[in-house]
């Protein structure tokens, strides 16, 4: 008992996770949930000091990107202020959305940040939205994950029924309301603009940035938006201190803990918290519990579909969001690949998941995810012709420098590393 509570003492998320079920509201209360909530509605903190307690934790953005949340946070809270009221009634102020899309293969720690603990991302959207000047929210779930969206709806009911959302919350000056946005489960439309496009009835495709969504978002107005699991970190940054929060981690450049996705080769796969500045060893021997017997590691892909392949040399690496020094952990999802495993049919199962995915917008990845996949085809037939590889160079040149957004680079990530790791496995001896 004792040693559980320690061990939970060194998590910010899945301590409020149970073993079965979800926490219910009355369990999230009980366990201190909404205190930071209350006090901060109270007049017990400042709308100012939360944004710097944030920016002092150092969390980085959970979503993939890892931009600094406190930074954010501070633009968006600017924009606000100085925006001129909307000329139509029907559109708010400002937006704050929770993007909990995630529709990336092997990536499914968000759906369970909502399964098992609704009220955690909720209270750090809340505290968003209150420490910034919003008064409306959306949640974005992938609209195939049906049961996400309904303990949702659930939840929100819940917490309108207990009076910690809606007009006049816990009785003071500040309301909010959020709606579940359920997406039609397309990749691209995680990525923010895209998101605001499909959110206004628009076809999923990403916007031309400046403007900023802290500028001009949804409907025009500024609109935060966050990854579920940077907003179910803000209550524990708040109520501990950013200080706890650091020391937390284990890098000197990435603070907190993060949620690993554990896929593939391993004796027990699943969802994980830990420091980041954990290695891929670790995460591979202690978390997964390491690779099944009569198995041989052969690489690890980290950040899911669009992550990156590393070697076996690179496993002891620290895993954070500071490029130079650390692996870059993305969304967190680790693919654990054996030696007995087709590379190559991974390789064509990537490509056709960025072929049907692109949106079309832009020459580079309409044309590039497709000629991809036929390369794709034809490497795992063993029928390559003379120029396939420079042509892959190619792609992978044009779509990671010339796509109108990050998916034309995200799509290439795994073929640069594979080209560098296994270009003899790929297009064999004579042409590598
Ligand atoms: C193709 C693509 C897909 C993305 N999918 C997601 C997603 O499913 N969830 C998410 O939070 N961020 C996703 N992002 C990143 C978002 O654009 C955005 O950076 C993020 O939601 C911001 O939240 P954060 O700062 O808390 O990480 C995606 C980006 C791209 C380019
Ligand atoms: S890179 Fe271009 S085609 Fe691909 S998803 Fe982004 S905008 Fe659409």
């Amino acid at each position: 008992m004792e040693e559980k509570k320690k061990e939970n003492d060194r998590k910010v998320i899945t301590a409020f996770w149970p073993d079965k079920g979800q926490t219910t509201l009355a369990e999230y209360l009980d366990g201190g949930g909404f205190s930071v909530f209350k006090k901060a509605l109270a007049g017990g903190i400042k709308p100012a000091d939360a944004i710097e307690e944030l920016e002092k934790s150092g969390l980085a953005g959970r979503g993939g990107g890892g931009f600094k949340t406190g930074t954010k946070w501070r633009l968006a809270r600017e924009e606000i202020k100085k925006a001129s009221p909307p000329k139509n009634s029907s559109v708010a102020h400002a937006y704050f959305i929770c993007n909990a899309d995630e529709s990336e293969p092997g990536t499914y720690k968000d759906r369970l940040i909502i399964e098992k603990c609704p009220y955690l991302a909720l209270e750090g959207m809340l505290l968003g939205a209150w420490a910034t000047g919003t008064e409306k929210g959306f949640v974005y779930v992938n609209g195939s994950y049906r049961d996400t969206a309904h303990i949702l709806r659930q939840s929100i009911a819940n917490l309108i029924q207990a009076g910690w959302l809606g007009k006049s919350i816990q009785k003071s000056d500040f309301s909010f309301e959020i709606q579940v946005f359920e997406g039609a489960g397309s990749y691209v439309c995680g990525e923010e603009t895209a998101l605001l496009n499909s959110i206004e009835g628009k076809r999923g495709e990403p916007r031309l940035r400046p403007p900023f969504p802290v500028q001009k978002g949804l409907f025009g107005r500024p609109t935060l938006i966050n990854n579920a699991e940077t907003l179910a970190c803000v209550p524990y940054i708040l109520k501990k201190g950013a200080g706890s929060f650091k020391m937390l981690g284990r890098s000197e450049t990435s603070f907190g803990t993060k949620l690993f996705v554990l896929n593939g080769a391993l004796n027990s796969p699943g969802v994980y918290e830990a420091p980041l500045g954990v290695t891929l060893r670790e995460l591979i021997e202690d978390y997964g519990r390491g690779i099944p017997a009569g198995k041989e590691l052969k690489c690890v892909q980290v950040g899911g579909d669009s992550g990156v392949l590393y070697s076996l040399e690179e496993i002891d690496k620290p895993l954070g969001y500071d490029k130079k020094s650390e692996i870059p952990v993305g969304s967190g999802a680790v693919l654990v690949i054996d030696s007995q495993t087709d590379l190559k049919k991974l390789l064509l199962a990537w490509a056709r998941f960025f072929r049907r995915e692109s949106c079309g917008k832009c020459v580079p990845c309409r044309e590039g995810t497709y000629q991809l996949f036929l390369l794709a085809e034809r490497i795992a037939q063993n029928k390559t012709l003379a120029g396939d590889r420079e042509r892959l160079e190619d792609i992978i040149l044009t779509m990671g420098k010339a796509s109108f957004c990050a998916f034309g680079s995200y799509a290439v990530n795994p073929w640069e590393s594979a080209l560098k790791l296994f270009s003899k496995e790929m297009f064999g001896q004579a042409d590598s």
